[in-house]
């Protein structure tokens, strides 16, 4: 038997390391640190909560009982508890080993909805099982927990999973955008609190029954919520449904008198948010507008309409070209997006990094904030290829010295160097920073076509003067450059 203090220290050590964990994850030098924290809490908190609810606990004097609804006592609940576990981790682990770092958006937001069930699941059973004690006049706090959990829950769930369908491209990424939408969100939300008079107030049936009016209908405000937002705003969307997938563990939490809980929960609510608050900053997005939806094109990557009739000819360079305006450069900078990260080029690109800083070269790597399709997406890619953290800059850092570089090399982005984003103000992007890389002398544009990006706009960057295309999967590219700049 162990100490019921042992579980209780166990759990202030694993949220210790919560925090710590994301204070490592904060930067790409300290991220490993960071992530082994965070398994070495996650670890500690499953071990202390599975002896916990096995009973194999020793409780000071009058404690038990508040925990008697959660205990397993025979080994028949006991053998499926694990068996669940072990299938929940051993699915877990094949998934994370086999999803492409490109379809990681869509995993997050299935691995969200599965939160938001779970708080819905275990929010409805705690009302009708009663299994934790409530002290005598706290029914009423109590039951305004459940509700908030069920009710955000709720949202989160069909939310996430219509986000894990948009982003897979099974649903349309186009805004839905019917009429007097937010006066709809407003009655169904209006009609929430109306329910929960009845819930809090009634007993039995009635309560039961107004509890799931309300699952129902905050299922819908989820749905309606993330339909309105269109494909461009989807990466806000994620990080915003993180966000309330931890609120809803943080109110389980509170309901189910579990500290460690409440702290996870809080601590990846509010990351969450302020995750979300500076991706909206990078794509100059108001977050409210985003909440409120409507805006974005069908997305994708790739593909769609391209306006090059209206902005003339492209100058397109061939491999030998290139080789030669790499030569002639002594500053390079390179800017990577997301055709880089379909391509896998990393790990060519940096060769031709290396090999280039051997003939005495200056160069650094330009990274948008929402290069590719996941924040950090660039810098996990180039750490995986082992590329130096100092050459990494964030686009604040380089964006001044593009007048002073001899060649920029873009591989595989669009959107994020997409100059309209500062001199159209009717583009869809209008308004989000980006990387001026036609301020430096020449810049040469690696990409299979003149397809758009994410966007879904064309870029005049394409038909400027020292622009040169380079058209080609970008790994076969930067391989026959690499095999270019060693051939003398
Ligand atoms: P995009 O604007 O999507 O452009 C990527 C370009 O890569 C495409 O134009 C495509 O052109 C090219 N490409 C695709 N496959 C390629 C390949 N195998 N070889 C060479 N090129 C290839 O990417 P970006 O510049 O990185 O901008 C990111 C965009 O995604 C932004 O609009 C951002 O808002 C959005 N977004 C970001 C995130 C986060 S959090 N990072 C999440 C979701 C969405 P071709 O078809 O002509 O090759």
């Amino acid at each position: 038997m162990i100490p019921y203090g042992a579980i209780v220290s166990s759990y202030l050590v694993a949220a210790v390391l919560f925090i710590l964990s994301l204070g490592g994850l904060s930067t790409q030098k300290t991220a490993r640190r960071g992530n082994l924290y965070g398994i070495i809490g996650m670890a500690l908190a499953i071990a202390a909560t599975t002896m916990l609810i096995l009973g194999k606990v020793q409780f000071p004097e009058g404690l038990a009982e508040n925990f008697s609804g959660v205990l397993l006592n025979d080994s028949t609940t006991s053998t499926v508890f694990a068996v669940v576990i072990g299938l929940g981790a051993l699915i877990g682990a094949i998934l994370a080993a086999r999803v492409g770092m490109t379809s990681m958006p869509e995993l997050v937001a299935i691995l969200h909805s599965f939160v938001g069930l779970a708080a819905v699941l275990v929010g409805i059973s705690t009302y009708m099982g009663s299994g934790i004690q409530v002290a005598v006049g706290g029914e009423m706090v109590h039951n305004i927990e459940i509700y908030l959990d069920v009710f955000i829950g709720s949202i989160t769930f069909t939310g996430s999973v219509l986000a894990f369908l948009k982003l897979r491209g099974s649903v349309s990424g186009k805004p839905l955008t019917l009429p007097g939408r937010h006066l709809l969100n407003l009655v169904l939300v209006g009609t929430c609190i109306y329910l929960s008079f009845g819930f809090v107030t009634a007993d039995g049936h009635t309560a039961v029954q107004s509890l799931l009016w309300m699952t129902l209908i905050a299922g819908v405000i989820g749905f309606h919520m993330v339909a309105a937002i269109g494909g461009a705003d989807m990466p806000v969307v994620v990080s915003m449904l993180n966000s309330y997938s931890g609120w809803a563990a943080a109110a389980a939490g509170f309901m189910l008198k579990n500290d460690l809980l409440i702290v996870t929960g809080a601590l990846v609510g509010s990351s969450g948010a302020i995750l979300s608050y500076i991706m909206c900053r990078a794509m100059n997005r108001s977050f409210i507008s985003v909440i409120l939806g409507g805006f974005g094109t069908d997305g994708g990557g790739g593909g769609g309409s391209t306006r090059s009739q209206d902005q003339g000819e492209v100058t397109t360079f061939d491999v030998e070209e290139a080789v030669e305006a790499m030569r002639d450069a002594s500053d390079i900078i390179i800017i990577p997006g997301y055709g880089m990260a379909v391509a896998q080029a990393q790990h060519s690109l940096s060769q031709v990094v290396d090999f280039l800083k051997d003939k005495g070269k200056k160069v650094r790597f330009g990274i948008h904030p929402v290069a590719g399709r996941l924040p950090g997406h660039m810098n996990v890619l180039l750490a995986e290829a082992n590329v130096d953290y100092d050459l990494v800059l964030e686009m604040d850092e380089i964006n001044a010295d593009f007048p002073d570089t001899d060649l920029v090399l873009v591989i595989g982005a669009n959107d994020i160097v997409n100059p309209d984003a500062l001199e159209d103000p009717n583009s869809p992007i209008a308004g989000m920073p980006v990387l001026e890389v036609w301020k430096s002398e020449l810049v040469v544009v690696m990409k299979r076509s003149m397809g758009t990006g994410y966007a879904g706009v064309q870029n005049p960057l394409f038909f400027k003067d020292n622009t040169r295309m380079l058209f080609g999967d970008a790994k076969v590219v930067v391989d026959q450059l690499l095999t270019g700049l060693r051939s003398d």
